[in-house]
Parts: C-alpha cells; structure tokens; sequence
C-alpha cells in the first residue's frame, strides 16, 4: 500500500517532491498485537513450536524488516507503536480472565517482553540510519492507565466495551443490530471488544505526539 502511494505521489507532483514529502512526513505504524493475542494465544500451533521468548523476536525480527523497507523506500521519519496492554482487553478478559474477568498477566507479560525488545531494536535502528529518525511510541503505559484508573481520566467504565454482549463483539458486529450498545461511548475506554473509543485513542496520541514530537525533528 505505501508503494501504491508513493506512484500516486509521484503521478502527482513528480519525483523531487515525493521524495520531499516521504523525507518530511511522519509514518507511523502499528504491529503485533494481533500475533500476540491471536496468533500465539488463541491458537495451539504457535505455541507448539515456539516459546514466548523466541516468538516475540521473531516479531520483532519482522518489525525491524518492515522498518527498514519503509527507510529504503524513503521514509526519514518512523514512529513505532508499543504493543498495549492486550490482556486488559474486554476479549481477553471474557476468555482467559476467570469468573472476575481479571486481566490477563501472561499475555500483558508477553506484551511488556515484546515492547523491551522493540524499544532495544529501534535504539539500534535509530542508531543505524543517521539521517532518520525512528522513534518508540509508548502506549502501554497511556492505555494501562485508563484501564486501572478509568475514572482519573474521565471513563466510567475501563473493563467492558461500548457494544456488546457476551464480551467479543468486534468491528463489524457492532451495527444498529447489536442488542446492546451504550448510549456514550466517551464514557468506555473500550468500544469494542478489542479496540479503544474515539476518546481513548484521542487521549493517548495526543499524549504521546506530545511526548516523542522532539523526536521527530
Ligand atoms: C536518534 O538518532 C539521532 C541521530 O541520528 C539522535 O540525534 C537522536 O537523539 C536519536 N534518538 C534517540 C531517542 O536516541
Ligand atoms: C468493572 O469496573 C467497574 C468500575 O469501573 C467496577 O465497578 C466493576 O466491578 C468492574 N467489573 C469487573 C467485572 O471487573
């Protein structure tokens, strides 16, 4: 897709500008939490061959690629997002939570072993490419917070979802259809089962832009 983009760019105001405008831009991109919570959790195949360790540095093996393809094709500067806390989701509550629906510790431990390593790798990256700047993008700890403390941020509710039953409704099933569905979703944290609201995301890039903008410069 960004290949895809850049041609339109450079259909569109040719070469040199393309490449100013890749140069200029921020690109930021988010990966692995569904690896992590789907793919190694979810599923026995992962887990049969790999352990958690060697799973999340092959993650972050990929990451890193991915990175550097988006530096060869021209980005300068690169904003990584953390893995969340992805145990505290609705979802992974409802499932692996108990009767409590507690968070669950082995998966937002896997979250904060991936998030080290991917803090390690681009230091190193950052380090690598002179004239770029990749920058870790914290949102374990934003997320985390209205999670635990909902109501210091202005959320009513920080362990269920906006829609939803059973807990697992995702994207696509919350439509008018959907039974339940709460009356303001700036009171969630979460508005579905696995995504944050419009208001949580809000809050944690805002903080985080103004966290790591420096960064970028
Ligand atoms: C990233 O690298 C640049 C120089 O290449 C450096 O000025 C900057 O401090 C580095 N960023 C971090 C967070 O270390
Ligand atoms: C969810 O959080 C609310 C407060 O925001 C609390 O009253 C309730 O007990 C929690 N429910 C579960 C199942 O953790």
């Amino acid at each position: 897709m960004f290949k895809e983009y850049i041609a339109k760019l450079n259909g569109a105001v040719g070469e040199e500008r393309t490449s100013m405008v890749l140069a200029k831009s921020i690109i930021v991109i988010s990966m692995g939490s569904n690896d992590i919570s789907g793919s190694y959790f979810q599923s026995p195949y992962r887990r049969c061959v790999f352990d958690i360790d060697q799973y999340t540095s092959i993650l972050i093996n990929q990451n890193s690629k991915f990175v550097q393809e988006l530096y060869e094709l021209g980005a300068r500067k690169i904003g990584v997002l953390s893995l969340g806390p992805v145990g505290c989701v609705p979802m992974q509550r409802t499932i692996g939570g108990g009767t409590q629906r507690k968070c669950v510790v082995e998966i937002n431990d896997a979250c904060l072993l991936y998030n080290s390593k991917l803090y390690s790798s681009i230091m190193a990256l950052n380090a690598t490419y002179q004239d770029a700047r990749i920058v870790y993008l914290d949102t374990y700890t934003g997320l985390n917070a209205f999670v635990q403390y909902p109501n210091l941020f202005g959320f009513e509710n920080g362990n269920g979802s906006c829609c939803g039953i059973a807990n697992v409704e995702l994207g696509p099933l919350c439509n008018s259809f959907v039974l339940k569905m709460c009356e303001d979703a700036s009171k969630y944290v979460f508005w579905d089962s696995y995504h944050p609201t419009d208001r949580a995301y809000n809050l944690l890039t805002s903080d985080a832009i103004k966290k790591t903008i420096h960064q970028f410069i």
